[in-house]
């Protein structure tokens, strides 16, 4: 099993990822990050999780409460004040570890060969472990995140939420040399929180299907709902499930209207087909003769999921539900 680190901000999407990294992964220890709630809140949320699914053995290490620069902004209008609104949950029993995220992501990835680092949260916490020591970028196997988005955001038109709340700690881990694995809002608006999907989790008859069932009932109630964040950890689990492209991804910071943009380099992916705007089969390279442009790009830096095998997605959290009895 691959050995992983989950960056999060439970979050009932971010429970999704842990639900399916602890029994598919060997999930080494769960960081969390200010984000859909605050510090206290998601490391609060990421303990009642871990001990839903019987996994107190997994630690969890508070890191920053906000981003690099300015406030933090919580999604209380999508999680719910405490972060993981609906399910009635009682307080978990552990208390998270005294060490520092940070410290732990550094030594653990300094100590230990082939660790692969997940965020589904803001980055803060995977920049500054880079900051404490930038040979991670080089130690670790990858870094897959959910941000961002190849064409648009969703909190900000241009900008998505993880990136938008810490565009100087994305700044930094796009410019890392990391293998970065970008599982953006094009990728998980293919994975919709359907109602039929929520209901074979109910009728599972395990205690984590119907946990994971009543988080959809809170998390979906605007009916317009996606599973980001575990979307991040089946690519980790089956390569096969996600296809992508290999293209050129840079951060925006300044932009009046596209500050926190992941600015995505599709040009030599176009075509001339009004019903087809990329073809990710093109043989095309990224320098191939410019579009008429004088500026050619640079060379690819992300792996940009793009397309999601939904039905293997459902299969995989399903068939995690149900062995959690
Ligand atoms: O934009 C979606 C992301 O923001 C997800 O990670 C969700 O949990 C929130 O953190
Ligand atoms: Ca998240």
């Amino acid at each position: 099993m691959k050995k992983v680190i989950l960056d999060c901000d439970p979050g009932h999407d971010d429970a999704f990822a842990i639900m399916l990294a602890a029994q598919n992964l060997d999930l080494l220890g769960v960081t969390t990050i200010g984000g859909n709630g605050y510090l206290e809140n998601v490391t609060r949320n990421a303990l009642v999780v871990l001990e839903k699914i019987g996994r107190t053995d997994i630690p969890v290490y508070p890191g920053h409460s906000g981003p690099t620069l300015g406030e933090l902004i919580i999604c209380e209008n999508v999680h719910g004040v405490s972060g993981l609104d609906g399910p009635v949950v009682s307080e978990p029993k552990r208390k998270p570890e005294t060490k520092h995220a940070v410290d732990f992501i550094v030594e653990t990835v300094m100590n230990t060969d082939h660790v692969t680092l997940c965020a589904t949260g803001p980055l803060t916490n995977i920049a500054a472990a880079l900051n404490r020591e930038p040979r991670i970028a080089q130690r670790v196997d990858a870094l897959y995140l959910m941000g961002g988005g190849a064409y648009a955001g969703n909190w900000r038109v241009a900008a998505e939420y993880n990136i938008y709340e810490d565009p100087e700690a994305a700044y930094k881990v796009f410019h890392s040399g990391m293998e970065i694995y970008m599982v953006g809002v094009n990728l998980t608006r293919q994975c919709p929180v359907r109602k039929d999907f929520v209901e074979q989790m109910r009728c599972l008859g395990t205690e984590a299907g119907v946990f994971a069932a009543e988080l959809c009932d809170f998390f979906g109630r605007g009916g317009d709902a996606h599973l980001h964040d575990p979307c991040a950890i089946a690519w980790i689990i089956d390569p096969d499930i996600i296809k992508e492209a290999y293209l050129h991804v840079d951060i925006e910071l300044t932009g009046t209207l596209t500050r926190g943009m992941t600015v995505t380099d599709l040009r030599f992916l176009q075509t001339n087909d009004p019903e087809k705007d990329i073809d990710l089969n093109s043989t095309k390279r990224w320098d191939d003769p410019p579009v008429g442009s004088p500026f050619r790009g640079e060379a690819p830096n992300t792996h940009v999921g793009m397309r999601l095998d939904y039905p293997k997605f459902c299969e995989l959290v399903l068939n995690t539900l149900r062995n959690y009895n």
